[in-house]
């Protein structure tokens, strides 16, 4: 069985979401959220490059909204996507558009969680700098991940029922596999660079309300500003784990034991924050909100 529900009476009875990769971790904590705002909330693994199974999909479940969380990230990491460059391709190229394709023709709101590892810091975007805006070309194709990302993106702007957010290094308040804090607490070694982050607590809330009012085009989904990796640490050290330690090594060192680059960059946040104050939520600052992620894990006994 492809799709599992729960229904409420409470929330909005004409909005029901059908969340896509169901079975992914970002996909989980929006069907938690969604469950805790009592919508109406399907999942599914149907396979998004499949058309003929993803309409019948639509047919079955008639969803108002579409959240895709469906992608192939790679495991254990994106250099994954280096070697297996088809099966990106049917699933982030091929499989989302297809997806974003049906939906249009059935009429369904279409928001895609998406990546902002599209840029990579340069003369004009250096650390600390304005950050990239959404609607400046990608310029980091590294990875292959990240290059067809941008690509689809580009593509998927066309579609009048689609809402692009870009999400990076997103951080959960566990210590799941795939939070970003996670990963560089288990490196032997981390560089030490600012980037724009994603805290799930905070932003996952935006992207239901944007969904919800049928918002389209780009957003940066990021919190605002950025923060470096040993920031994140001392932070994870300060409340979470008063022993941790670690060490750092330069860029050029990391190159080495990677088979694709990684992208560092800040995205602009202003577009989301202002669209934000539209619903009376202000979207905290990187900074402000790692202090309450980690404050949160703290009390949740997360060591
Ligand atoms: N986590 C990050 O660091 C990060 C950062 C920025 C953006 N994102 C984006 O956010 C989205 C969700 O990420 P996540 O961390 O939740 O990933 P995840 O845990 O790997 O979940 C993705 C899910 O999508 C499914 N999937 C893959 N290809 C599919 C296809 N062709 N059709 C249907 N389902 C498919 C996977 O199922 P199978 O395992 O069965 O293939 C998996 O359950 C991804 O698109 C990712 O690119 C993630």
């Amino acid at each position: 069985m492809a799709t599992n529900g729960t229904s409420s009476t409470n929330g909005d009875p004409n909005k029901v979401f059908l969340i896509w990769g169901g079975e992914g971790w970002v996909a989980g904590h929006l069907k938690e959220l969604l469950q805790q705002q009592n919508e109406k909330v399907f999942t599914t693994t149907v396979r998004m490059e499949n058309r003929e199974a993803v309409i019948a999909e639509l047919d079955r479940v008639k969803p108002t909204h579409v959240l895709n969380c469906a992608g192939c990230t790679g495991r254990p990491n994106v250099d994954w996507c280096e070697d297996n460059k088809e099966q990106v391709i049917r699933s982030n190229v091929i499989g989302t558009l297809n997806l974003t394709d049906c939906c249009f023709l059935k009429n369904v709101h279409c928001t895609v969680f998406a990546t902002g590892c599209i840029y990579a810091y340069d003369s004009k975007h250096p650390p600390g700098g304005e950050g990239y805006l959404e609607a400046d070309p990608a310029n980091f194709g590294g990875s292959y991940y990240s290059a067809t990302k941008s690509k689809v993106e580009e593509l998927m702007t066309t579609y009048s029922n689609c809402l692009i957010l870009r999400l990076r290094m997103p951080v959960s308040d566990d210590l799941h596999p795939r939070s970003f804090v996670t990963k560089i607490s288990k490196y032997d070694r981390v560089v030490n660079i600012p980037n724009s982050n994603t805290i799930l607590h905070d932003l996952l809330p935006c992207a239901i309300l944007l969904a919800s009012a049928g918002d389209t085009g780009v957003y940066n989904f990021t919190n605002p500003g950025a923060i470096s990796h040993n920031e994140v640490l001392a932070l994870f050290k300060k409340h979470v784990r008063p022993d941790f330690e670690w060490k750092n090594f330069s860029e050029a060192e990391q190159s080495k034991i990677l088979k694709a680059g990684r992208s560092n960059c800040e995205l602009n946040s202003d577009k989301l924050a202002k669209r934000m104050q539209d619903f009376g939520v202000q979207v905290k600052d990187v900074h402000t909100a790692y202090d309450e992620c980690f404050q949160r894990m703290k009390a949740n006994g997360v060591k």
